[in-house]
């Protein structure tokens, strides 16, 4: 059986999430999508919990996925979990420097692969933080994320593009 953890902070889930995730349950048998704090953004919108609940409701058509918190390294969470592989979509060469280094530091901490699979082109431009950020100022990002990330959006902001929680 191969396990791949999928990682994030999915702050929220987006359609380029949600696209890596699909394609890499069709290469391994279990694939649970870790979700943690990124310890480098400084602020979130979403609790870990609505995170996951999220997640749970957009994965549901996926049999073999799961959905699970963790805090701490992510190397000891793949081995308490028996995961052998980490896999991160990669949108652009902006990302290559960074997933490369965090790559080869979970390699030398414990040995573990991390694979690589490229962004489809039609999400390369997206990311969790501007998602944020324009629905926070009231812009259009239903084609972007899945409909029940974007109702939870809409719910949370006021639609007067003021950037102010509702
Ligand atoms: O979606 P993100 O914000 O790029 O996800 C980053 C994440 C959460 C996968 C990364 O910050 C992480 O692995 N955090 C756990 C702590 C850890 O293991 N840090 C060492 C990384 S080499």
């Amino acid at each position: 059986m191969a396990t791949a953890l999928c990682p994030g902070s999915f702050d929220p889930v987006t359609n380029g999430h949600l696209d890596i995730i699909e394609r890499t349950a069709r290469h391994f048998d279990d694939v649970i999508v870790a979700v943690s704090r990124n310890p480098q953004k400084a602020k979130s919108l979403f609790t870990l919990e609505e995170r996951q609940a999220m997640l749970d409701k957009v994965t549901d058509h996926l049999g073999n996925v799961r959905i699970e918190l963790f805090t701490g390294l992510l190397v000891d969470f793949a081995q308490d979990l028996g995961a052998q592989a980490i896999v991160k979509g990669l949108r652009a060469v902006s990302d290559f420097d960074y997933e490369l280094q965090m790559a080869q530091m979970n390699q030398r901490l414990t040995g573990i692969d991390t694979f690589f699979i490229s962004t489809s082109p039609q999400y390369s431009f997206l990311s969790s933080s501007l998602v944020r950020e324009v629905a926070r100022f009231g812009g259009d990002v239903t084609s972007m994320v899945p409909k029940t990330v974007g109702d939870r959006l809409a719910q949370l902001f006021d639609s007067s593009g003021s950037g102010k929680e509702a």
